[in-house]
Parts: structure tokens; sequence; C-alpha cells
């Protein structure tokens, strides 16, 4: 294995693509710190990082809003560079409690970036989200197309992209990358991790899992009058390992670049929900029950990534079908009925 001597931080990285990121980092050679406060994931992550890698990172549960422990951590530790995925990513809970995602969001990262700089490590990539992007008058969507979030979660995330803008225009020796993830789904091929949302998850493949495993007695689909080929809205889901991969050529790009850079990590191609729905049957060998409802207050049609820049200037593109993604998510779903938490010995 190539041993990289660097140490990346991940903030959140005991999340569902940190830890994603975190196996990959640590397969590659990195060594690999997450600073979490478990406020939306479980302490088992790690162990499960480590039958993965064989390697186990260094855990600090810290908050990034506590300024003074997160200076701490950053005493104990050097770092090389910053995977900053900390954050509250729920758009419902965005809406109906905007304040919390404001606070935790802009208040971690303005922290974050604070002690950075404090301690000379200038060298940041940022977990992005293309819900930053307004409704796209043209496909696929470039970098450039024209910003506009709809929702406080994805304000927050551009809100955070200008702080860093105006931060790389004041001290160019800060190395950014902002990385903006298209619709992140599935689970490692081992199924020893995965997404595991709290509650009722409002995202599509969570949701789909749990019909498929029988959970919920069938999947509400929001729309089926969208102008699309089967009137259900188009994304452009990637495998949560691909986009791993992508953070690994990222950090590997901030060694020759300078100033701030944006690059959409998706794979290019969308899937309509039906074609997700057909395409997780056909991965876990049961049929799903549907039916059709009202459309979902702020889904966009169609969103689908242009990644050539990544591929260009990264030298990445995402390798994993729509099948992987089902039969990825599926497995997980089987092997972790209960997401993270241990099942109670009978
Ligand atoms: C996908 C499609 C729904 C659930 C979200 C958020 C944000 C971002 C990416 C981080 C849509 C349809 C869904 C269901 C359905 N993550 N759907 N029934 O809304 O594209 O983006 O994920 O930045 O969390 O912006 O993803 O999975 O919620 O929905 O019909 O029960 O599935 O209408 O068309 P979305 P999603």
């Amino acid at each position: 294995m190539k041993t990289n001597s660097k140490n990346i931080l991940l903030t959140g990285g005991t999340g569902y693509i940190g830890s994603h990121t975190a196996v990959e980092l640590l397969n590659a050679g990195y060594h690999v710190t997450i600073f979490d406060n478990l406020s939306n994931s479980k302490i088992e992550v790690l162990s499960r990082i480590e039958i993965i890698t064989g390697a186990m990172p260094e855990f600090e549960q810290i908050d990034l809003r506590d300024e003074a422990e997160l200076s701490k951590g950053f005493d104990k530790y050097s770092f090389d560079a910053v995977i900053h995925f900390a954050g509250l990513k729920s758009v419902g809970e965005s809406v109906t409690n905007p304040l919390d995602t404001y606070e935790n969001n802009l208040l971690s990262t303005i922290y974050l970036l604070k002690v950075m700089r404090k301690k000379a490590v200038l060298n940041l990539i940022f977990s992005g989200s293309a819900t930053v992007y307004a409704i796209p008058e043209t496909l696929p969507i470039k970098e450039n197309n024209v910003l506009g979030a709809d929702c406080p979660y994805g304000r927050s995330k551009l809100m955070i992209e200008e702080i860093l803008t105006d931060l790389s225009v004041s001290d160019p020796e800060w190395k950014i990358q902002i990385l903006r993830y298209f619709n992140p789904v599935g689970a490692h091929p081992t199924g020893l991790i995965g997404e595991d949302p709290s509650g009722i998850p409002s995202n599509l493949f969570p949701y789909l899992s749990r019909v498929a495993q029988g959970v919920y007695k069938e999947l509400k689909i929001f729309g089926s009058d969208y102008k699309t080929s089967d009137g259900t809205c188009i994304r452009d889901y990637i495998h949560v390992v691909d986009l791993a991969k992508g953070h690994l050529s990222t950090l590997s790009r901030l060694d020759h670049s300078s100033g701030m850079e944006i690059f959409n990590l998706g794979t290019g191609h969308g899937y309509s929900v039906l074609e997700v729905v057909k395409a997780y049957e056909k991965a876990s060998g049961i049929k799903i029950p549907y039916i059709f409802t009202e459309r979902r207050k702020g889904d966009i049609p169609i969103s689908y990534a242009d990644p050539t820049k990544a591929e260009h200037l990264l030298g990445w593109k995402a390798e994993k079908t729509i099948d992987d993604m089902c039969k990825d998510a599926w497995n997980w779903q089987t092997k972790n009925p209960n997401g993270y938490i241990k099942k109670k010995k009978e």
C-alpha cells in the first residue's frame, strides 16, 4: 500500500460521505483524524472503518462551534489538509427550523476556518452541494450555471461558498476546493458502512430501501406530471464510493493548485424516479409497491451534472452504475436493518 505520511482531518467524518471518504484515504495510505460531535452519526462507524481498512482513524468528539475545544484538537494533531463534511443536511428540517441549520453550518465553518488560519493549516476541501444551483436553464449543469438555492439548507451551503470566496480573495495562501455533490447514494460494497438517516428518510434511496425491506408499505412518488420521459423527476445519482474517490483525487490536486476551485461531482447521467425503482427491483429481486402523490415543494424537474471539469482537472470520473448503487444500497439495508444500532441480543 502506498503510504502518505500526510494527516487529513475529516470534520463530520463518521457521517455518510465522511466515513466512505475515510475508507478511501486510509486505503490510499493517508493518516485520518475525525472530529465529529456525533449528533447525527454513531461511534460504531469507527470500528467498521477499521474492519474494512485495517486501520482505525484517530477520533475526537468535538463540536466545531466550541472554538476552544477545536483549537485544542488542532494542537494535539498536525494536519496537512482538512475535508469539511460537518453540518446539518436535512432540507425539510432547514425549512421548519432554519436557525439551527444556519447556526450549525455557518458557525461550525467560521470557527473551523479561524482555527485553521491560526494554526496555519490552509488547505481545505469543502463538501458542497448541487442544491446551490437555481432551476437550470441549461443542462447538463456546469460549475458556472446560475446559482440560487431555494431552501435554508441550500442557502447555508451557498453562504459558505461566499465566505470561502472572500477568504480566498483576502489571503491567496489559502488553497480551497469546493466539491458540489449531486445525489450521493448506495453504500460500501462490504455492507459495513452506509447511509443511516435518523427518523423517516426524506431522500429517495433510503426510503426505497425500507420499502423493499417491508418497513414501509409503499413508495410515494412525488409527482408524475413533470416534463420528463415518464413524468417523474430526474436526478444525477452518484455512488458514494465514487464520490469518496473524488475527494482522494482532489487532495492530490491541492498539492499543485492555488486559490479556490469549484468542481461538480456527478456522473453526468440522470435517472428518473421510476427508472430508479426499476433498477432497485432488479437489484433486490423485490417488487416495489408505489403510488403517485402530489409534487414535493421545492423539487426541480431535472438535475444532472456536467462532470467534465473534474474529469479533466482532477483526473476523476464516476465509474459505478445505477445497478451498482441499488445493489450496494440493498446489501447495506439487509445487513443493517436498524442502521448502526446493534440489534439487542434475543
Ligand atoms: C430525489 C427524487 C423526489 C423521496 C436532496 C437534497 C439534499 C441533497 C441531495 C445534500 C426527487 C423523489 C424522493 C420519496 C420521491 N443532499 N422522491 N419519493 O431532493 O434531489 O436532493 O439530496 O446536499 O439532501 O437536495 O434528493 O432523494 O430527496 O429526491 O418521489 O419518498 O426522488 O421528488 O425527484 P433531492 P431526494
